[in-house]
């Protein structure tokens, strides 16, 4: 059996598939630079993402960083977004020199209350930025209604909602821009790379230009950009992994109905809201959390631990909340953020990966039901 079980393991295809894709690199020696398997990828998510246009980026933290600078919001001002969610998305926003303002999250899904958005609206908001936190699809209609009672643009951190679908749609068509992440723990990875989906036209060359240090023509740089492209190589593999996500997906969801189904006697343990019956949804993450007031300990960190005994690696994804962080705690607006707080203090993110053994997760499982029946 493998010994440390992670809390992820990154999808793959067969080796020699892989090296058949990148053998034309040797021939043509085009490495980078908007490459064949670039416009190609690039193509291919469009479709795969049903998304009006999509402009390939070198990671996920720079397609939210450039669909953010896409927007050129005026340096100082606000941005409504939440704190339960991994640093990247606070530190796309403080990096673009804007500030962020923390909304609480609702305890069923763990993605932003959309019902305290307006309260924290002042002259100086210029955006909406949530998460579809583990995929949980935000409620984008509420908050496309007060984006556009308010005026506000709408950026959707899309990390973790490759492939979804909102009733029918593709999760990236909602709002103005949506970043993705394919980094090499996600459903669906290109090692490292991101993406942005929009629908206004015009971003494309805005976002091209900004991937490609401002370049407009060969004596023209237009925009202070940077250098945000996606090597021939990343989007190689992204082309052979797309062909495989389908599959994971659905291994990922059995291995999520399996540990659903094994844990469901177990008091205490909640599982997030999904609304199946109108998404679809791509089982990035198994999150689990734990009534710590009903069970009247710090619960989670005591299964955590026990976990780790056994060269089991869950993780405490989100802890802290954002607004937490040391490089930034206290500079920003204060605000109480309870369920952020509360869900970021019980959560565990399980290990879950398209090939992990039912054993394993029956084990796992056994852990935590043992844990929890010794410390009663
Ligand atoms: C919510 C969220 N936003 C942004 C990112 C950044 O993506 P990347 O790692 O591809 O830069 C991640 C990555 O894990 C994430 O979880």
């Amino acid at each position: 059996m493998q010994k440390n079980i992670l809390v992820t393991r990154s999808s793959m295809p067969e080796f020699e598939e892989y090296m058949e894709q990148i053998r034309p690199l040797w021939e043509s020696h085009w490495l980078t630079n908007m490459g064949t398997f670039h416009k190609q990828l690039e193509k291919a998510l469009k479709d795969y993402l049903e998304v009006p246009q999509l402009s390939l980026i070198v990671n996920g933290h720079m397609a939210l960083e450039l669909a953010i600078q896409a927007m050129e919001f005026p340096e100082g001002a606000e941005v409504i977004t939440t704190p339960f969610t991994f640093i990247s998305t606070t530190h796309a926003i403080i990096r673009n020199r804007l500030k962020p303002v923390f909304c609480d999250v609702k305890l069923s899904d763990y993605t932003i209350d959309e019902s305290k958005i307006e309260e924290l609206i002042t002259e100086k908001t210029v955006a909406i930025l949530p998460v579809h936190v583990y995929g949980n699809i935000c409620n984008v209609e509420d908050i496309q209604k007060i984006a556009d009672k308010y005026n506000l643009k709408v950026i959707y951190d899309a990390a973790h909602a490759f492939g979804e679908k909102c009733k029918g749609v593709g999760v990236g068509n909602f709002g103005d821009a949506s970043a993705f992440s394919f980094h090499a723990t996600k459903v669906f990875n290109t090692i490292e790379g991101g993406a942005v989906a929009f629908r206004e036209k015009s971003l494309y060359e805005k976002l091209y230009n900004l991937k490609n240090f401002g370049i407009r023509s060969e004596e023209v740089v237009a925009e202070v950009g940077m250098n945000a492209k996606m090597n021939e190589f990343c989007a190689g593999m992204g082309l052979c992994n797309l062909k495989y996500v389908e599959k994971n997906i659905n291994l990922r969801k059995q291995r999520i109905s399996y540990y659903m189904d094994k844990m469901k006697e177990i008091p205490w343990i909640r599982f997030c809201e999904r609304d199946t019956k109108q998404n679809v949804y791509s089982y990035g993450y198994f999150p689990i959390l734990f009534d710590s007031q009903a069970f009247g300990l710090e619960i989670r960190d005591i299964v955590c631990n026990k976990l780790r005994a056994q060269d089991i690696y869950p993780r405490k994804y989100f802890y802290p909340i954002t607004a937490d962080a040391a490089c930034f705690k206290n500079k920003y607006r204060k605000l109480p953020l309870k369920n952020a707080r509360y869900i970021s203090s019980n959560i565990l993110v399980l290990p879950l990966y398209p090939e992990l053994e039912y054993e394993i997760i029956d084990r796992i499982v056994d852990i935590i039901q043992d844990t929890m029946d010794s410390k009663r």
